[in-house]
């Protein structure tokens, strides 16, 4: 086993962030070489994320005075703060020596000193047909004792492989079922007169979405946060593209979908997609989708992929992701412990 020395960044060290981006570059060559290649900027604005929503800390570990992994910690500042969400990586040529379990026990110490009793973070697997993923993030979690909460699978489609007549099709096979509802998209933040809608309808994710055994509360998000938390991403670089459906004569917001779009533009990612219970069964879903999808494609013509994560027991929504064309990627698997 290493001597490994555990210690808090500074996030003004311009010096060490470097380093920690080129750790991670290198973890991202061995382990995800398929994904968006990760880019200094949004790099930086992740570990310097410090917003109404979510506090981020970095803990290096350093073996005879090199790099050799961090830990990255969110502090949930609102809503759910008895959570510590974590995500490791060791540079590959420094793994089996004891560093993630170094790490470990920093995460463990903060998240006592901050009276955070549940830690939670997430690690892949492969799935058939998807490209190679080492499960060493599963198995180390499994051995410090961590359970799984969640098995989810994250998806991607190719929207430039998009079949435009069969899109149609499906869109006008659903319109009939949703003839009581008006669909809205745009860029940017949520228009006023949605925005307290859209707030409701995202707290009841936590609710209405299969969590499994995750120890998560219900968000208590408003308008007013909402939008603090679009304006925290789009200065952060980040584009927001979304979709809702309004119930005609409620006025109630019924669906919605956003896509995120970070730097160099070549990707998004589903931020979040949900129909009201009491407004199922109209195609919303499907609907705000393919509405979303659109607008990524006039807004951003050269961006290939958007991916989502779905839980595997969210059969609906998986459904409708395989019938829109998303194919699986990898699976995710949420694990978490009770300190
Ligand atoms: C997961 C990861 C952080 C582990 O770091 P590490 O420094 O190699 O972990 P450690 O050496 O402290 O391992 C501690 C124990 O975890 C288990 N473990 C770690 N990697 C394993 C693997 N590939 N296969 C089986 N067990 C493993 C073992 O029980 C190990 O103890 P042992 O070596 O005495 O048998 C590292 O592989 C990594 O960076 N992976 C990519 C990122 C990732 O998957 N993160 C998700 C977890 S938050």
């Amino acid at each position: 086993m290493d001597t490994v020395d555990i210690v808090r960044v500074d996030p003004a060290d311009e010096a060490l962030l470097a380093e920690l981006h080129r750790l991670h570059q290198a973890v991202h060559a061995a382990d995800q070489p398929d994904h968006p290649r990760p880019l200094w900027e949004p790099f930086l604005a992740r570990l310097r994320q410090d917003n109404r929503e979510m506090r981020t800390e970095v803990l290096a570990a350093h073996v005879d005075g090199q790099l050799a992994g961090r830990a990255l910690i969110a502090w949930p500042v609102i809503d759910n703060r008895h959570l510590a969400q974590f995500d490791l990586e060791v540079i590959p040529s420094h793994r089996r020596r004891g560093v993630g379990r170094a790490l470990l026990a920093g995460v463990r110490r903060r998240a006592q000193e901050e009276q955070r009793r549940t830690l939670v973070s997430g690690a892949n697997r492969p799935v058939l047909g998807g490209p190679p993923r080492s499960d060493a993030g599963a198995r180390f979690l499994a051995a410090m004792g961590f359970g799984v909460a969640l098995e989810s699978m994250s998806r991607r489609i190719d929207l430039a492989a998009v079949d435009a007549a069969d899109e149609q099709r499906l869109l006008a096979d659903c319109r009939p079922r949703a003839a009581d509802y008006e669909c809205a998209s745009w860029t940017g933040p949520t228009p006023e007169p949605l925005a307290g809608g859209a707030a409701r309808l995202v707290n009841r994710l936590m609710t209405d979405a299969p969590t499994g055994e995750l120890d998560i509360e219900e968000s208590t998000l408003d308008a007013a946060r909402l939008h603090a938390d679009e304006q925290a991403a789009l200065d952060r670089g980040t584009h927001l593209v979304a979709a809702a459906a309004r119930h005609r004569d409620t006025g109630e917001v019924a669906a919605l979908t956003r896509v995120d779009v970070r730097p160099p533009g070549d990707h998004g990612t589903i931020w979040v997609t949900i129909a009201d219970p009491r407004h199922r069964g109209h195609r919303l879903g499907t609907i705000v989708k393919i509405e979303v999808h659109r607008l990524v494609r006039r807004t951003f013509p050269y961006l290939q992929h958007v991916y989502t994560g779905n839980a595997d027991s969210n059969a609906h929504m998986v459904a409708i992701n395989e019938r829109l064309g998303y194919v699986a990627v990898e699976a995710v698997i949420v694990y978490q412990l009770n300190r």
